[in-house]
């Protein structure tokens, strides 16, 4: 497996894969798919501080993808990063997850960024262990902060600093 920037050639594996976790209810509190096109004008509109990066197999099939999401345009924030992270439903439970997170942080320390945070389900068990074994601690818990398919969810909200 290897790891580098996404470039338009993989908005339609991007898009794939992002639909897969939307459909799982268990990732993201976004309830409409992406297309191809959608996708590669999101690839387009991000600047090198919110980078997008792919995990590709040796004969270049997109395994993951992840990225680098500005937290809040305020200027006091610019040291802040959210992110996301999505394996394709095929090729989860491999280590590809945990390789894309490893990336996002070397990239976040690269690019100077003093924190990474994230909010996800606490029921999302996969997402848990991977974000726990990379040292994020949790914040807090917003209790039923949105409403899926008529069901009030928790996001649990955790950070981890990269520097200090
Ligand atoms: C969450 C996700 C990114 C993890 O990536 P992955 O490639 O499946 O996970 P990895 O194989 O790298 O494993 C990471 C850790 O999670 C554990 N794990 C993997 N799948 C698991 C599962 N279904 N239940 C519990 N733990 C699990 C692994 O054992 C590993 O922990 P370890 O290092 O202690 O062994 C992936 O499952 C995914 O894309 N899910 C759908 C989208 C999503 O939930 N994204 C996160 C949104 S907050």
């Amino acid at each position: 497996m290897r790891i580098t920037n996404a470039t338009r050639d993989h908005a339609a594996a991007i898009a794939g894969i992002y639909n897969e976790g939307i459909e799982d209810r268990l990732a993201t509190l976004e309830t409409e798919p992406r297309s191809a096109e959608e996708r590669a004008e999101w690839l387009a509109a991000r600047d090198a501080r919110h980078p997008v990066l792919i995990a590709l197999d040796g004969d270049g099939t997109v395994l993951g993808w992840g990225s680098l999401n500005t937290f809040n345009p305020r200027v006091a924030y610019d040291h802040v990063v959210d992110f996301s992270v999505y394996v394709g439903r095929a090729h989860r439970g491999r280590g590809v997850g945990n390789a894309l997170l490893g990336a996002l942080e070397e990239r976040a320390r690269a690019l100077g960024y003093h924190k990474m945070v994230l909010a996800a389900f606490p029921f999302n068990s996969a997402g848990m262990r991977l974000y726990e074994r990379h040292g994020f601690r949790t914040v807090g818990v917003y209790h039923e902060q949105g409403l899926l398919d008529g069901q009030w969810v928790d996001t649990i909200v955790m950070e981890k600093l990269l520097s200090g």
